[in-house]
């Protein structure tokens, strides 16, 4: 599959008609929302895994250099743990630009902190997609996110606001939290 995916995600009709729809973000839409939103909840989905698995060549890293940023895998019995966002469909096509390296849209149950639940929306880069990398160890990961930056800044970055912004929700991710730790041992670029 092509790693540009805005004319697929453009096809996508499950909400057509709704003002509004909820949007799961696990990734850099915690810690970055630059689009308007109605409300913002902290929420759940379930079953998938945050795994820092997916290359970035236009974001925190570049076509030769790519830096690794967050995507889910399916894991039976997970809870991962992010912020809804309550958008206007007109909200994706800017997402659609700006997540265009892999990811596709899925309808999903997201679930919020008060037990109330809604069918919404989250991007998932599968494996299929051109700039998957996969899985490799926590060290191996921070050893690669060290060294990478690209046109939205330094890839560590984004590994270390994602973790603080982990932190202010009061939730935890090993993985995240592993990768963060090896990643202040080492010695910034
Ligand atoms: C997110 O933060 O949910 C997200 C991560 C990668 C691509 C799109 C969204």
């Amino acid at each position: 599959m092509s790693h540009n995916t805005i004319a697929i995600n453009q096809q996508m009709d499950t909400f057509d008609g709704h003002h509004s729809v909820w949007l799961f973000g696990y990734g850099s839409l915690i810690f970055k929302a630059d689009f308007p939103f109605i409300e913002r909840r902290a929420a759940s989905i379930r079953n998938w895994s945050r795994r820092f698995w997916q290359g970035s060549h236009d974001h925190r890293g570049t076509e030769t250099a790519p830096g690794r940023v967050v995507t889910l895998v399916q894991d039976a019995g997970a809870e991962c743990y992010g912020m809804a966002y309550l958008i206007t469909p007109e909200v994706f096509t800017h997402l659609d630009h700006r997540e265009k390296n892999g990811y596709l849209r899925l309808a999903t149950d997201i679930f919020f902190e008060d037990g109330d639940s809604a069918l919404g929306l989250v991007y998932i880069a599968t494996e299929d997609n051109e700039a998957f990398l996969g899985a490799a160890t926590e060290l191996d990961i921070a050893l690669h996110i060290a060294r990478a930056s690209g046109p939205s800044g330094h890839n560590r970055d984004y590994l270390f606001d994602l973790a603080d912004a982990l932190r202010e929700l009061g939730k935890d991710d090993a993985h995240v939290f592993t990768i963060e730790q090896h990643l202040r041992q080492l010695p910034s670029t």
